[in-house]
């Protein structure tokens, strides 16, 4: 018996990194899924390689249109929609004095507005369906701030946000809403053209070896195990709640004047 058995997902950003991870674990766990992406060759491979169980649809998370479209072809693909991956994400390092206004808009756009725009269009079928589950991607960069990713930083912070006021509002209707807060993990951000970047990842790891407890980068799948759980009635009493998963990264500091 699956953990999502009968339950169908929409996932945004499916098609590379963890929204593909999540697309993967929950066919496997019996949901049937909308990979939803703008690298559409990529979408539609992974789409053909799970099955029956899932369907590929276009959908830039900035275009309200898409999102409609998006929604209407995973109900009538799969008859209902239970579950929505707010996944989609973009970033650069940009030092801010640096920053343009359109680099700022860019990013807001797609981390921001894109949860927006998802949640309120899932809110229909989600009703229809009799409840649901919708999980938002934030990050650490939501919780804590760091340097040359502001307009980042201020998108997954408003995600955070967004997670709780939906989550008030949309309670009576059965509806959960939690935000996601992955540390640094081993995908392609800030790399948008898909070519894998060896250096970037020895830089990562290298990185992620100094300043996080664990000593290591997470992997996508580690994140997909969260979303799952909340996809899922495990998590049947949290809403409007922050998940953390970072390795331990913004745990704490350490002390002064020990080895660690
Ligand atoms: N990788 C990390 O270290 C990390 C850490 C914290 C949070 N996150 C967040 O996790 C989420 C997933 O990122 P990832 O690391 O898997 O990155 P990724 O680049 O591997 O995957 C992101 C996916 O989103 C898609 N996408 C980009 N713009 C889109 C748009 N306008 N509409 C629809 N799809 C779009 C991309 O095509 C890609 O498939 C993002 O929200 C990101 O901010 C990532």
């Amino acid at each position: 018996m699956g953990r999502l058995n009968g339950r169908v997902a929409l996932v945004s950003g499916a098609a590379r990194g963890m929204g593909q991870a999540a697309a993967r674990i929950f066919a496997a766990e019996g949901a049937k899924v909308a990979i939803c992406d703008i690298v559409d060759d990529e979408g539609k491979a992974l789409a053909g390689e799970l099955g029956d169980c899932a369907l590929y649809q276009h959908l830039d998370v900035t275009s309200e249109a898409d999102w409609d479209a998006a929604a209407a072809a995973t109900v009538a693909a799969f008859g209902k929609l239970d579950i929505l991956v707010n996944n989609a994400g973009i970033g650069t390092l940009v030092p801010f004095d640096e920053m343009t206004l359109e680099d700022y808009r860019r990013i807001t756009e797609v981390n921001q507005t894109g949860v927006f725009l998802g949640m309120k269009t899932a809110i229909g079928p989600m009703t229809g369906a009799g409840g649901g589950s919708i999980i938002n991607i934030s990050s650490i960069d939501g919780i804590v701030g760091a340097n040359s990713v502001l307009p980042y930083v201020a998108s997954k912070f408003a995600v955070r946000g967004m997670t709780k006021a939906a989550a008030i509002e949309l309670a009576p209707r059965g509806i959960r809403v939690n935000s996601v807060h992955p540390g640094f993990i081993h995908t392609m951000i800030g790399n948008p053209e898909g070519t894998p970047n060896p250096d970037g990842r020895a830089l990562l790891d290298e990185f992620t070896g100094r300043t996080t407890p664990m000593g290591r980068t997470g992997e996508p799948e580690e994140i997909a195990k969260l979303v799952l759980f909340l996809a899922s009635d495990e998590s049947s009493y949290s809403t409007g709640s922050e998940f953390v998963a970072d390795g331990g990264m913004i745990a704490g500091h350490r002390s002064p004047g020990t080895d660690l």
